[in-house]
């Protein structure tokens, strides 16, 4: 099947830097795939689709990549919230036994259906947005059976909405109450765990909180040893509230990325650097969260750290499903430009997930993900906040799916 879309103001995002536009654009899919990509005037003669979309002049863009969410739960954590608006931490209350447990006990007892039923419709939420692919983080089971049950869930939405979904096992999110006080115990227990979910074809990447109030550097380095041992990639939750030298523990595991950052230290940064990890910005955990220490961009900037960015969609530090929203929040709160904010979300995404080799850019050769915007330019993407939703059409692998 060859489908042709003419006549759209396409962002590819090629190359390293720009938005990479072609004026008056066409794109033409074979099966899953682009297989051309230019100028209209371009189209080569006697080029036959088996059907024609004419775009009226929109806005083509990547389909966008959210990065990092932990989309599968259930409950919400309204109440902490109104916590922490009277002043009570993040950590206070986590330590308290709320926050990531809260939503523990709430995810366990919910059934598969109502997990699926949830995941589902954010899912879909993200996809109105302009969504192709998301990663889904597990972490609110934390037992073997629970982590299971989450992991399924979320490559069942994926099928369900049509998008590529990447899984990660976060087990090591926190220490659940039974393993109270034995936290070197509970890593022993989900590094066993972790052969038979990956047998099962559940694992795409490995990730950890490492944070005064989760893991230690040592904890999270054993987690990273088990994942090495299985070929896994690795992935980290680290200096969201504190320095604790996370970075450069998953950077020394050439890891693919670094995720919130906001207590990075240059030695942090030139790891990353050096390693080719990217940092993933979370503008909503920061906003919030009420933080009030942006992560460096600056300086990620000039070591030629590439940035990428993400709703972090959970219960407790980032309760949005406004992948849009995250693109302005990038700009406004840490100081990316629109550019850098709409590369964080395709280019530099894929990267963060392994797929730049098929996703992130519209490129011949690549899987044929895009989304199209009522816009002219791309920069309005970052520009707006509630504004509406934007996106008109979003197209997976070649094929169309419904956004309203
Ligand atoms: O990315 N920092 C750890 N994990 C999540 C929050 C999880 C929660 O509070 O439920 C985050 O911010
Ligand atoms: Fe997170």
């Amino acid at each position: 099947m060859r489908t042709l879309w003419r006549h759209a103001r396409i962002a590819t995002l090629a190359g390293p830097r720009g938005w990479g536009l072609v004026e008056r654009g066409a794109l033409l899919a074979d099966g899953d795939t682009i297989a051309w990509l230019g100028d209209e005037a371009a189209l080569p003669a006697g080029l036959r689709a088996d059907e024609e979309h004419e775009l009226g002049g929109a806005l083509v863009t990547p389909g966008l990549i959210d990065c990092h969410t932990h989309l599968v739960y259930a409950g919400n954590r309204a109440q902490e919230f109104e916590l922490r608006l009277q002043g009570a931490s993040y950590e206070a209350i986590a330590q308290a036994g709320g926050g990531i447990r809260s939503t523990v006990a709430a995810t366990r007892a919910a059934s598969d259906d109502e997990l699926h039923a949830l995941a589902l419709q954010r899912a879909l939420a993200l996809r109105a947005e302009g969504v192709t692919v998301v990663e889904i983080k597990s972490g609110y089971g934390l037992t073997p059976h629970d982590e299971a049950r989450l992991l399924r869930c979320a490559r069942r939405v994926g099928a369900d909405a049509g998008m590529t979904v990447r899984t990660t096992y976060l087990a090591a999110h926190a220490v659940p109450l039974e393993y109270e006080g034995r936290a070197d115990d509970y890593v022993d227990a989900l590094i066993a765990w972790l052969p038979a979910l990956h047998a099962e074809g559940l694992v795409d990447a490995v990730d950890a909180f490492c944070e005064r109030i989760a893991f230690s550097p040592a904890q999270t380095r054993r987690v990273f040893d088990a994942a090495q041992r299985l070929n896994l990639p690795v992935k980290l939750h680290a200096e969201q509230l504190s320095d604790s030298g996370g970075t450069a523990l998953a950077a020394s595991y050439r890891a693919l990325s670094c995720d919130h950052l906001e207590h990075l230290s240059p030695t942090g940064i030139a790891a990353m650097a050096a390693a080719g990890t990217v940092a993933v910005l979370l503008p909503g955990a920061y906003y919030h969260l009420r933080d009030t220490a942006p992560p460096p961009v600056a300086a990620l900037r000039a070591a030629g750290v590439p940035m990428a960015v993400a709703t972090d969609h959970n219960p407790g530090s980032s309760p949005t499903l406004a992948p849009l929203l995250m693109l302005n929040m990038a700009c406004a709160l840490f100081g990316l430009t629109p550019e850098e904010a709409l590369r964080g979300m395709t280019a530099n995404a894929a990267r963060a997930l392994g797929l730049a080799a098929r996703h992130g850019t519209l490129e011949a050769g690549k899987r044929c993900d895009f989304a199209v915007f009522a816009l002219d330019h791309p920069r309005e993407l970052a520009y707006g906040f509630g504004l509406g939703r934007p996106c008109t059409r979003v197209v997976c692998g070649g094929r169309a799916l419904e956004t309203r």
